[in-house]
């Protein structure tokens, strides 16, 4: 059962069998007062969402579909950070859980298998006078649904671990083993702010160095991603020599 093993930076943790989205319910407890590291888990949603309005799919039992709160007391225009943060955690812990299989960073907030979509980071902020308030962070991880659970649209896109693998994993092992990576490099990037967590960032990411179409400023063009800058915007070198910073995944259609 999820949420069985222990956790280590996790205060208190709020297991359902069926909510809405876990965003919700996390932001209601985060508007309640409860602390940093309020982790907010269900076995379905049934309204799960992703970036841009999309909705995320998640049946009962199948995935992951967990949000916890954070409350980093930053300047807003660092949340982008948290995003690349989440993702490396995520990224470290699932290839330690599905070994051998070739999992990678796609900017800012995908994981990928084969260029298929397994995982993905909603993170949604409340700020006060430019300063975060609170952070919901929402992960949706694809453990052990099969074909079956995927509208035939999404089959090209998106995957499953156990698709890949060819057998089922244990949930609350994954939990636990994110929260352990998530720990670590959270401290790390509050003694030494981002810069270390860059590094790895760039070292298991898959979007850098190819080039890709992008749309900047509402025109079609192409452009290679180079790197990050301090914000955590994706440097992108323009055909034309220019390096430009991008903030949003919106740019980069999905074919990349
Ligand atoms: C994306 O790739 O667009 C982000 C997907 C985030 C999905 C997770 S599942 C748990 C949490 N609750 C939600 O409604 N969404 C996030």
């Amino acid at each position: 059962k999820l949420g069985e093993k222990g956790v280590a930076m996790i205060g208190g943790i709020r297991l359902f069998d069926e909510v809405d989205s876990t965003q919700n319910i996390a932001q209601r407890l985060a508007e309640e007062g409860a602390p940093e590291g309020t982790l907010v888990i269900a076995e379905q949603q049934t309204n799960g969402r992703g970036r841009m309005g999309r909705k995320w799919v998640s049946p009962s039992g199948k995935g992951i579909w967990m949000s916890f709160i954070l409350r980093p007391g930053m300047p807003i225009h660092f949340a982008p950070q948290l995003t690349l943060l989440t993702a490396v955690a995520l990224c470290r812990a699932l290839r330690a859980a599905a070994a051998p299989l070739d999992i990678g960073i796609k900017w800012p907030n995908d994981l990928l298998v084969g260029g298929r979509k397994i995982s993905g980071i909603l993170l949604e902020t409340t700020a006060e006078e430019e300063r975060l308030r609170y952070v919901i962070a929402g992960i949706g991880i694809s453990v052990n649904l099969t074909e079956d659970d995927y509208p035939p649209e999404l089959l090209d896109i998106a995957t499953s671990l156990r698709i890949q693998l060819g057998r089922e994993l244990d949930r609350a092992e994954i939990v636990a083993s994110f929260f352990a990576q998530f720990q670590q490099l959270y401290a790390v990037y509050q003694r030494e702010g981002f810069a270390p967590i860059q590094t790895i960032w760039e070292a298991l990411s898959v979007t850098l160095h190819k080039p890709t179409r992008l749309i900047v400023g509402g025109k079609a063009t192409t452009g290679t991603p180079i790197g990050l800058n301090d914000q955590g915007a994706l440097l992108v070198r323009m055909d034309d020599g220019a390096v430009v910073p991008l903030f949003s995944a919106e740019q980069v259609p999905p074919q990349g």
